[in-house]
């Protein structure tokens, strides 16, 4: 009988490949993007289906400003549209969602969008969509150091105060548990600052199929790859 699936309770992505699967089709790299859109869609379906419980997306980095102004412009305005068109899906299919990283680069209307889209789902539980955006794994930790240097500094709190737990509880991802699986498709094999802090006991995976192919069948492979390995926590 085949072995039964080990179901990761947190599923990571580096959504990876856009450019590369438009340019394998001889089209311009935001119809990547387009179709990486889409892909995420998919790819929350089939999490769901799973019965994974949160799925983290990196949509965009803090090293991704230094794109081309056409490219960055295209995402920005694919971001308030992915937004705005898939917030009521969001609200019927129960999903609650996060941003992780730093809204305030964003323009107005994207931001309201965000919050709005925060405070509309903060109550569902059974499945949780972070969206890193604007995010790099530096500028969390730093973030975290400021504001417990800060809580120091004004006697909130004394220095045997920072444990775990109160780190983790500054960071975007405050009360949620880190990622079990943390997949980058396309084939390269790096984090390119991917929550550094959370990927500690994280197991890896790096298939070649580039994100806007990325669908069922590709997160079931996943899981499989998943449940054959031993996690030991540096226990034997
Ligand atoms: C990932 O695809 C999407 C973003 C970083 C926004 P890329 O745009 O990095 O695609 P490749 O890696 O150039 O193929
Ligand atoms: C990492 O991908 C960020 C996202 C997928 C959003 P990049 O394509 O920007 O990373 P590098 O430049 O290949 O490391
Ligand atoms: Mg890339």
């Amino acid at each position: 009988m085949a072995e039964a699936l080990k179901i990761p309770n947190h599923i990571a992505i580096i959504m990876d490949g856009n450019g590369r699967w438009a340019k394998a089709k001889g089209l311009p790299r935001t119809v990547g993007h387009t179709n990486g859109a889409k892909a995420l869609q998919r790819v929350i379906e089939a999490c769901k289906k799973f019965g994974v419980k949160t799925l983290t997306v990196y949509a965009f980095s803090t090293e991704n400003w230094g794109r081309p102004k056409e490219e960055v412009d295209f995402l920005m305005d694919l971001f308030y549209k992915y937004l705005t068109n898939q917030s009521k899906k969001l609200i019927e299919n129960k999903i609650r969602f996060n941003v992780l990283g730093d809204k305030s680069r964003f323009n107005k209307k994207t931001q309201d969008a965000m919050v709005e889209l925060e405070n509309q789902t903060k109550n569902f539980s059974e499945f949780t969509l972070n969206v890193a955006m604007n995010y790099g794994g530096h500028s969390e930790i730093l973030k975290a150091t400021r504001e417990i240097a800060m809580d120091l500094k004004s006697g909130k709190i004394s220095e045997n105060d920072i444990t775990e737990e109160l780190f983790e509880s500054h960071l975007y991802t405050s009360g949620q548990l880190p990622p079990d699986l943390i997949i980058r498709t396309s084939g390269e094999q790096r984090l390119s600052g991917f929550l550094l802090y959370q990927c500690s006991y994280s197991e890896l995976y790096f298939p070649k199929v580039h994100f806007p192919d990325f669908d069922e069948k590709q997160i079931k492979l996943a899981i499989e790859e998943y449940t054959k390995r031993d996690r030991r926590y540096g226990k034997v």
